[in-house]
C-alpha cells in the first residue's frame, strides 16, 4: 500500500521503517528539514536498536523515502498516519496543536477516499474532531478518519513494532477499519491479534494501557519502600507476586520513578480528561503525585548521605536517559534530581553511555570514573547494563566517599561492600543482614523484623 507518515520522531520513524520492511511503499514526512536531510543521508537522529539498518535497507530498495513536503507525501497516499508529538498542555491535557496543524495540511492534499489515521496518543474523541476539522478545510467528506494507537517502547521500538502483542484499530466505518487491517496483514497473518473497535475505544485503550503500566510501577515502588522499612527484599517480593499470571512479572522493577516522554504526560492527560468528563481517576491522580515526590525524595536521600556539608560535597549521577537503550532524557530521574542537588550547593557530575543533555551547573563526562572522581555519593539512575559491570575497586579508589545509591538494583550489595563501599539499593534491607532465621543472632541479641525473612529469590 502507499503510505504517508507525518512526523519522523520515535514513532513516525519506526513505523515508517517497519511498514517499508513489511512491503509497503512509505513516504515519511517531517517539517524539520534538517532532520529530513540527515535521514536522506542515512543518518538516524535518534538511538533505536536496529532502526538505522532498516532505514538504510529500505531506502536503498526504494520502499522508504523522506521529505519535508507534507502535501506531496499526502497526495500519493492511500493511508496517512499522523505520528506528530502530543506534549503536555498547560492544564495537563494533551496539546493537540501539532495534530491539528498536520491534519489541516493533509486535508488540502489527500486524494478522495484516503484513510487518515491518528497514531499519536490523543484523548478520546480526537479522531471525530479531526474528521470535522478536515471536512471543514477540505469542504468535502470524501475521506475517512481512524485511530491506530502505538504501543512501542523506546529502546525496543523496532522489535515491539514487528512483534506486537496486539494491533488496535479504531474506525467508525467499515471501510476505514478494513483498510487498516489490510495495512497490518503481514503481521496479523503471523498471528498478531487485532482489536478492531470504534475510534473512541481505541483512543481510550491507549491512555488506559499507559496509565495501568505506570500504576504497576508506582505500586511496586511503594511496596519497595515498605520492604526497606521492614527489611524485606523487593526482588523476591516482585517475583513472588509477578509469577501469578493475573499480575505478570513485567513492569514490577522498582526504580527512581517512571520517566520518559510518555507515562508522565499520558497519566496527566488521562486524569485531566477524566476530570473534565466528571469521572475522576483518583488512583492515577495519586500516582502522578507519588511519582513526582519519589524523585524529590531520592534527591533528599542523596543529600542525607553526604558526609560533608553540601557546599563541599560532590555527587556523581550515573545515567541521564530515562531508561536504558535510549538517548532520550525527557522526564528522566537525573533531570529532576540534579537541579535539587545544585540548589543545595552540591557539585554534580554526570555520566551516561549515550545520552547528552544540558543541566545547569552539571559537568558531564565521557567516562564514569572521571565523573566519580572525588565524589561522596554515586547515584545510579538508569539501568544501563554497563553499570552492573563497574570496576568497583577502581570506583572505590576514585571516590572520596563510600556511598553508592543503586536506584536500579544492578549491584550486589555484598560484592560492593567488599571494596569498602556501602551500597544502598531500592527496596532491600540496607545493611548486610547479620542474622536471619537461617543464621540466628547470638544469645542476648534480639532479631528485628529484618531478621525474620529469608533473603532468597
Ligand atoms: P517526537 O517528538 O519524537 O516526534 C514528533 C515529530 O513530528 C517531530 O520530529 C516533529 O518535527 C514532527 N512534526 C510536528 N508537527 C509536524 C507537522 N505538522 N508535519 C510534519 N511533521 C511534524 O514524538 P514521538 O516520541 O515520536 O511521539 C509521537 C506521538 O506518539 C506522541 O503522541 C506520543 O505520545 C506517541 N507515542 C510515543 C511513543 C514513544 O515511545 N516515543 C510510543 C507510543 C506512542
Ligand atoms: C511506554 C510504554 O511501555 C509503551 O508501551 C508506550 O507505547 C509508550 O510508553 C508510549 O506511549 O509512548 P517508554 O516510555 O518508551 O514506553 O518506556 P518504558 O519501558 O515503558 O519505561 C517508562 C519508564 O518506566 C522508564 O522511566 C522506566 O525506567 C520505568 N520503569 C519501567 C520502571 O521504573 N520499572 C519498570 O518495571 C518498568
Amino acid at each position: 500500500m502507499q503510505v504517508a507518515i507525518i512526523g519522523a520522531g520515535y514513532v513516525g520513524l519506526t513505523t515508517s521503517a517497519c511498514l517499508a520492511e513489511l512491503g509497503h511503499d512509505v513516504t515519511c514526512v517531517d517539517i524539520d528539514s534538517n532532520r529530513v536531510s540527515l535521514l536522506r543521508d542515512g543518518i538516524v537522529p535518534i538511538h533505536e536498536p536496529g532502526l538505522e539498518e532498516l532505514i538504510r535497507k529500505n531506502g536503498a530498495n526504494g520502499r522508504l523515502s523522506f521529505t519535508s513536503d507534507v502535501p506531496v507525501a499526502a497526495t500519493g497516499a492511500e493511508i496517512v498516519l499522523l505520528a506528530v508529538g502530543t506534549p503536555k498542555g498547560a492544564g495537563g491535557e494533551a496539546d493537540l496543536s501539532q495534530v491539528r496543524a498536520a491534519a489541516r495540511t493533509v486535508a488540502k492534499a489527500v486524494r478522495p477516499d484516503t484513510v487518515i489515521a491518528i497514531k499519536s496518543t490523543v484523548e478520546a474523541g480526537t479522531a471525530r474532531l479531526m474528521r470535522e476539522l478536515i471536512a471543514e478545510v477540505r469542504g468535502a467528506l470524501d475521506f475517512r478518519v481512524a485511530s491506530n494507537p502505538e504501543f512501542l517502547r523506546e529502546g525496543s521500538a523496532v522489535t515491539d513494532f514487528m512483534q506486537p502483542d496486539r494491533i488496535v484499530i479504531g474506525a467508525d466505518d467499515h471501510d476505514a477499519g478494513a483498510r487498516l487491517v489490510e495495512l497490518y496483514r503481514p503481521l496479523t497473518k503471523r498471528g498478531v491479534p487485532v482489536v478492531l473497535t470504534g475510534t473512541v475505544n481505541a483512543e481510550l485503550i491507549k491512555y488506559a494501557a499507559n496509565a495501568f503500566l505506570a500504576l504497576k510501577i508506582g505500586y511496586i515502588n511503594d511496596v519497595a519502600d515498605l520492604c526497606e522499612e521492614i527489611g524485606g527484599d523487593i526482588t523476591a517480593v516482585s517475583r513472588g507476586i509477578g509469577l501469578d499470571p493475573r499480575i505478570g512479572t513485567s513492569f514490577l522493577a522498582p526504580g527512581p520513578g517512571y520517566g520518559g516522554s510518555c507515562f508522565p504526560k499520558d497519566t496527566e492527560a488521562f486524569a485531566s480528561i477524566a476530570r473534565r468528563y466528571k469521572a475522576p481517576q483518583p488512583l492515577i491522580e495519586t500516582l502522578i503525585g507519588r511519582n513526582q515526590e519519589r524523585k524529590r525524595r531520592l534527591a533528599a536521600r542523596i543529600l542525607g548521605e553526604l558526609e560533608a556539608p553540601p557546599s563541599k560535597a560532590k555527587v556523581a549521577l550515573f545515567g541521564l536517559a530515562f531508561k536504558a537503550d535510549t538517548d532520550d532524557t525527557r522526564e528522566s530521574a537525573a533531570l529532576a534530581i540534579a537541579p535539587i542537588l545544585r540548589q543545595n550547593g552540591v557539585a554534580v557530575a554526570a555520566y551516561d553511555p549515550m545520552a547528552r543533555v544540558k543541566i545547569g551547573g552539571v559537568v558531564q563526562h565521557d567516562d564514569p570514573y572521571a565523573a566519580a572522581d572525588g565524589a561522596d555519593v554515586v547515584a545510579i539512575l538508569t539501568e544501563w547494563p554497563e553499570f552492573a559491570g563497574l570496576d568497583l575497586k577502581r570506583l572505590a579508589k576514585t571516590m572520596r566517599g563510600s556511598v553508592i545509591l543503586d536506584c536500579r538494583n544492578l549491584l550486589d550489595p555484598r560484592r560492593v561492600s567488599k571494596h569498602g563501599l556501602r551500597c544502598i539499593s531500592i527496596g532491600r534491607a540496607q545493611m548486610p543482614r547479620k542474622a536471619s532465621y537461617l543464621h540466628p543472632p547470638k544469645a542476648g541479641k534480639k532479631a528485628g523484623p529484618a531478621a525474620a525473612a529469608p533473603n532468597q529469590v
